[in-house]
């Protein structure tokens, strides 16, 4: 037990992390005593109260406490990837505070969660159960995945993960990013200035895309209105996609189908059009959900880092909000 009660000025220095949420206790006993110096206090069930917060240098959880900008915490450690729901309010802060976030094995089960209903679609599984239904017994094409094109917005690390489930199954992968800065997990880059860095043949177009004030809606006709009859996926965040242009390239065969992930509001509204569009399926933010064990190697790896004075990995540039 440390019995140091100073403020950590410095992420380096931290030794008073307050865990939170429901991966909270697990997350600690994964730690154990692996620390010398660091204690943990664990809040599993309601909001830290403002004692917990007073007591904390370090904070790992899901979201921010309430009265967290009266706290002297340094550094935030983000129990999943998305961190557009940390990132502003740790930005506009007067004091610096270090943000980093768990990707862990993100990039696997995203890559398995786009692949199946990438082959879902591609094997006609859902209308099989219709004909079968029917008692209708009747091929549909063949099946083209070997050389048909996936492209996927964001080249990260889990854009990464997608490309590589995908060319596992012969997809060629097109990747779009800011600059066009080439991936060696995707065959070819675009820049998404690019006006045609959606190529037209794409067959899967896969939204990876972090949550920011540039990606907010940027998801619409410019993009819908490239491609011929895709299948678009969104495993990123739902408010990156202009819902209404969303349902115009449906309605226009520019999408063929869409499986929504992720959605502006989550969970929607009941009248919300979504719900029962035959053209859509959804899934209640499942994808890929990161579990104790991401969270407790992701932020050792961290306090690794930061204890031998490296800048870990998994930090987030709070200008850019990813
Ligand atoms: C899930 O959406 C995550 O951001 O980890």
């Amino acid at each position: 037990m440390n019995q140091d009660s100073s403020a950590a000025t410095h992420p380096g220095d931290i030794h008073r992390l307050l865990l939170s949420g429901p991966l909270a206790e697990q997350v600690a006993e994964r730690l154990g005593t692996a620390y010398p110096g660091l204690e943990t206090r664990v809040v599993s069930q309601g909001p830290p109260s403002s004692d917990d917060l007073a007591w904390a240098d370090a904070y790992t959880g899901f979201r921010l406490p309430e009265g967290f900008e009266r706290s002297a915490i340094v550094w935030v450690h983000a129990m999943m990837a998305g961190v557009d729901a940390l990132a502003p309010a740790l930005r506009d802060l007067p004091r610096p505070v270090l943000l980093t976030r768990t990707v862990g094995d993100m990039p696997r089960k995203m890559g398995l969660y786009v692949l199946a209903y990438a082959l879902a679609d591609a094997h006609h599984l859902a209308e099989y159960r219709e004909q079968q239904a029917d008692r209708v017994w009747r091929p549909l094409d063949a099946p083209r995945t070997g050389g048909a094109l996936a492209t996927i917005l964001g080249t990260g690390e889990i854009g990464a993960g997608v490309a590589e489930a995908l060319q596992g199954a012969g997809f060629d992968t097109c990747g779009v990013n800011r600059t066009g800065h080439e991936h060696p997990a995707f065959s070819r880059v675009a820049a998404a200035t690019d006006p045609n860095a959606v190529p037209r043949e794409t067959n899967v177009l896969v939204n990876t895309l972090p949550l920011t004030l540039e990606t907010t809606g940027s998801i619409g006709m410019s993009i819908f209105g490239r491609v011929e009859g895709a299948l678009f996926i969104n495993v990123g965040r739902g408010a990156s996609v202009a819902m209404d242009d969303l349902r115009r390239a449906l309605e226009l065969g520019h999408l063929r189908h869409a499986v929504l992930d992720v959605l502006p509001t989550e969970p929607p509204p009941a009248d919300a059009w979504y719900w029962d569009h035959p053209q859509v399926t959804l899934t209640p933010h499942i994808a890929a959900v990161t579990d104790a064990g991401d969270v407790a190697r992701s932020l050792s790896a961290a306090l690794d880092d930061l204890r031998s004075g490296r800048t870990p990995e998994s930090s987030v540039d709070l200008a850019r909000g990813y």
